[in-house]
């Protein structure tokens, strides 16, 4: 089958998309299937790429990039989106020609918030994971907590606020923060990788905190601090269409001292900042729970395919829901994979699992 692998996009994330297609691509086998790479850039560009994509690996504080021209190694052809729309199952397009099915290895606005997967559904065209509505609504963080709760899942206090509200009813708005108690995080409703995210200590910085949210997305949620540890499951649909499968649980763990586990910790400088233990060490009973929520989430939020599951898991042995990425970050040091690899399925695997669940 012929692949076409989607990456980098408008999102702030576009950097972390690009290692996730290194890696994958790198993954994928190639006796079996044949890969198209299709970069879109930063503006929303979308270029055929040739070459060596390793070239887009993150390496030190470099971020990855789709460069404007196509160019990573080789000479690439710009296709235009209208180009791409009649690529699929049965019609054979002039850009991409006719592809099977579309690995969409994008984070972010534009890629996992459902936008991509809608113009996959009007052109006819297999994609793996999450439909429209699933990406969408488990793209904005405010959508997911109210889905979640509806579902009666265990989730943190919060607030959230659309930029008119926050413009207009200002002291009510400070006011429903301030109920939640000091500290608190301040984050766009949608964006992802931690992007626009700030802890924030008291009612003084709370203006600065959301302005800086608002660059990525007019609306803000507001959450209260969990004391908690960070645990993180995979879920994985069943080929045959069983139960959803779950990995073993991860744990992220901030060991340099910064307030949490923000952009620059999680692809910068990883090896310094954070520790990934995979699986976690967690009581058994524990870990059963982590499972079972983490199945549940991904059926409340109606995910496909994949999905990876944050939770809070407190002294006590209670459990919050933090949030589900239906697109979770896929290099082969990622949690996702790492979780997988702890679970008994490799990375070419993982991948092929997902093509191959795609191609049903
Ligand atoms: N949004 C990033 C890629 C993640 O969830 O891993
Ligand atoms: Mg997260």
């Amino acid at each position: 089958p012929r692949v076409a692998v989607v990456f980098g996009g408008r999102s702030g994330e576009h950097p972390v998309s690009c290692v996730t297609a290194a890696g994958v691509v790198s993954a994928i086998d190639r006796e079996r299937y044949d890969v198209v790479p299709v970069g879109i850039t930063r503006t929303g560009r979308w270029v055929l790429v040739e070459g060596d994509l390793s070239a887009l690996a993150l390496s030190g504080a470099r971020l990855a990039e789709v460069p404007a021209d196509g160019t990573v190694v080789a000479l690439p052809q710009e296709v235009g989106a209208r180009e791409l729309l009649p690529v699929g199952r049965p019609a054979g397009p002039a850009a991409l020609g006719a592809v099977d099915v579309v690995l969409p290895l994008l984070h972010g606005p534009y890629g996992e918030d459902g936008t991509l997967q809608g113009l996959l559904e009007l052109s006819d065209t297999r994609y793996v994971g999450s439909g429209v509505l699933a990406s969408a609504a488990s793209m904005d963080k405010q959508v997911m907590k109210a889905l979640l709760v509806a579902a009666g899942l265990p989730v943190g206090p919060y607030v959230a606020f659309t930029a008119r509200r926050w413009e207009r009813e200002r002291d009510a708005c400070r006011a429903e923060v301030e109920a939640l108690g000091w500290p608190v995080f301040v984050k766009p409703a949608r964006a992802g990788s931690s992007l626009g995210i700030t802890r924030v200590g008291g009612p003084e910085d709370l203006d600065a905190a959301v302005a800086e949210a608002q660059r990525h997305d007019p609306k803000v949620v507001v959450e209260a601090a969990i004391t908690g540890r960070e645990i993180e499951c995979g879920v994985l649909e069943d080929l045959d269409g069983g139960e959803p499968l779950t990995s073993l649980p991860g744990e992220v763990a901030v060991v340099d001292g910064r307030e949490f586990y923000d952009f620059d910790a999680k692809y910068l400088v990883a090896d310094e900042a954070v520790e990934l233990s995979c699986p976690a060490d967690l009581p058994a009973d524990v870990t059963r729970r982590v499972r079972e929520t983490a199945v549940r989430v991904f059926e409340a939020m109606g995910a496909e395919g994949l999905a990876r599951v944050d939770l809070f898991v407190c002294e006590d042995g209670r459990l919050y829901v933090n949030e589900i990425n239906t697109m979770p970050g896929f290099t082969p040091t990622s949690m996702f994979p790492r979780m997988w690899a702890a679970t008994g399925m490799d990375y070419p695997t993982l991948v092929d699992h997902l093509l191959q669940l795609a191609l049903r």
